[in-house]
């Protein structure tokens, strides 16, 4: 509904959930640990989907089942607080394909053929960012200059302004998925059972239908929005 209100058409992937359009999020034993979405754990500052070509614009979470009394944050950054601290050369070098980023153990449990993104850029348009924090790395041709702005961009995520959001039962929270990073944060639990339980339903979608045509070669023929080629 939110979607369709705000004409930003949804994006699945064939080798992702299922195949379904709104996704689950909770936590699964099996990823106990893990740097994904079905983690019971921290996640550090990342973009959703990283590694993969055809990236959500926009990243929506509803708050199906949570308990209040536990504090568990969606921690964000905006792209351009990060872009403010980070040096002009650095800039440059994060705008060349000298980067990488591995796909996480839950999309590679779904895909084999999943191990490493194609060389990207992690900067692009004006504060536009393409990072996972412990993921992301430089190629192997990647130049001294290439890895100092890497440093750098470390830095200027621990220096950029914060702000964290607790997505509660009935709340709504949609955020730039590519113009900023987020995180998971949890500071304290009261309720184990509760956490065990907590529930959101997460929808990714494009910024616009025009946008959503770029990656035409992608779609099911059928379904505009529904990756099926990798
Ligand atoms: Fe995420």
């Amino acid at each position: 509904m939110f979607a369709q209100l705000t004409d930003s058409p949804l994006l699945a992937y064939r080798t992702r959930n299922n195949g379904d359009f709104f996704h689950d999020v909770y936590a699964d034993k099996k990823y106990s640990n893990t740097q994904t979405q079905k983690t019971d754990g921290e996640l550090y500052f990342h973009n959703d989907r990283t590694a993969h070509p055809v990236r959500a614009d926009f990243l929506s979470l509803l708050g199906m089942r949570s308990s209040e009394e536990n504090l568990i944050y969606t921690g964000y950054v905006d792209g351009r607080s990060i872009l403010e601290n980070l040096k002009a050369e650095s800039q440059e070098w994060l705008r060349k394909s000298l980067f990488i980023t591995p796909f996480d153990d839950y999309s590679r449990d779904s895909n084999i053929n999943q191990i490493d993104s194609e060389p990207h850029p992690i900067l692009g348009n004006i504060h536009t960012f393409r990072y996972y924090d412990t993921r992301t790395t430089y190629t192997p041709e990647a130049p001294i200059e290439a890895i100092k702005a890497l440093f750098d961009l470390k830095i200027a995520i621990t220096k950029a302004k914060k702000s964290r959001v607790s997505i509660n039962k009935g709340d709504l929270f949609s955020f730039a998925n590519q113009d900023s990073l987020h995180n998971r944060e949890i500071i304290q639990i009261k309720d184990s059972v509760s956490a065990e339980k907590r529930w959101l339903l997460k929808t990714y979608s494009f910024r616009s239908p025009e946008e959503m045509d770029k990656y035409y070669d992608y779609f099911d023929a059928d379904l505009p929005g529904f990756v099926v080629a990798e």
